[in-house]
């Protein structure tokens, strides 16, 4: 009797112990939460990059450090350095550490259910940027903000339509080169293109390849495809740093790039720009990487529990080889 009344008391003493332990762990996670809010009006806002695969990348994460040191917005980066597993990392990093927003640009659409349920669980509202996902409760994340990537497709597929308007060649043979396997981009960017041509048959699609979005990549695929083929009509680049690369390869070989072959590219960093200029590419479709401003409001009135679009895109433009060149403004990038 007396053993058990002992095993009882120490029962009840390890219960209050845990009891204890607990609401001093809740009181110390409520005050940080409410210090985020009295920190002078600042919010704590987890980004995970993908990477910095490009110069576009690098202007997107600068785009975003800025806007939110601009806003007194605590920012806590992650670069997942082109790795899924990376970015789930940092997304539970976040969670753990309580910001007040999570905001990220998925490297491809699908994998993010759990982690999103996560954070979900723990009451932080989720922003998608530039990339979007494909979840099966659209309410694990709270909305879009970025790219249009089907329509950049469609624009490059009416460029290709317009340019050969008045060829009489029977058929026209186009290489692509694809961005990342599995991002929205693109297959955004792939899907749009197809819309516009596949009620044309005369064009084909001769070869399509992923290069990663990158410039060494880009270089590699055209060294590739110009040994395979010898009667390409149209390049079509998901992005510029792949484009830069196969200018470079069709240069060595003393091609020469918008003349021998029409070039559409995508990003419209300064270097396409220049290149459009110069008559090495045809026509350059922006996707717009300045979108710190806008992602920080965003994240802003998440933490003030507002509620936000569920999708918004950025505004964007297209360049053509027909166009006043001279009007283009400094990229900064
Ligand atoms: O997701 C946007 C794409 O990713 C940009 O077109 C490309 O340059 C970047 O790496």
């Amino acid at each position: 009797m007396v053993r058990r009344k002992k095993q009882l008391s120490t029962l009840f003493s390890i219960i209050i112990l845990a009891m204890i332990i607990s609401s001093l762990l809740g009181c110390s996670a409520q005050k940080k939460r409410v210090s985020h809010i009295e920190n002078n009006g600042g919010i704590i806002v987890g980004f995970s990059q993908i990477g910095a695969e490009s110069a576009w990348r690098t202007c997107n994460t600068r785009s975003v450090q800025e806007a939110a040191s601009r806003r007194g917005v605590q920012l806590v980066y992650d670069n997942a350095e082109q790795k899924q597993e990376n970015q789930i990392k940092a997304l539970r990093s976040f969670i753990a550490y309580q910001v007040d927003v999570i905001v990220f640009v998925p490297i491809v659409t699908d994998g993010w259910d759990n982690v999103l349920q996560e954070a979900r669980d723990a009451g932080i509202p989720v922003l998608v940027t530039d990339r979007k996902i494909d979840v099966e409760d659209q309410g694990l994340y709270a909305g879009f903000i970025g790219t249009d990537s089907p329509k950049e497709g469609r624009n490059a597929g009416l460029f290709v339509l317009d340019k050969f308007k008045e060829s009489d060649k029977e058929q026209i043979n186009i290489v692509e080169l694809f961005g990342t396997e599995g991002s929205s981009v693109a297959i955004g960017r792939a899907d749009g293109f197809r819309e516009v041509l596949d009620e044309h048959p005369r064009y084909r699609i001769i070869y399509s390849k992923s290069g990663d979005f990158l410039r060494s990549r880009g270089y590699e695929l055209a060294v590739e495809f110009l040994d395979l083929y010898d009667d390409i009509d149209v390049i079509y680049s998901h992005n510029d740093g792949m484009t830069l690369g196969v200018i470079e390869a069709m240069e060595e070989r003393g091609l020469r790039p918008g003349k021998d072959i029409v070039f559409i590219t995508i990003d419209a960093q300064q270097a396409a720009i220049d290149a459009l200029i110069e008559g090495k590419v045809n026509c350059v479709i922006e996707c717009n990487p300045k979108t710190g401003p806008e992602i920080i409001e965003l994240a802003e009135r998440l933490a003030a529990g507002e509620s936000i679009p569920r999708l918004q895109y950025v505004h964007e433009e297209v360049f053509y080889e027909t166009d006043d060149l001279s009007l283009i403004a400094p990229r900064g990038y």
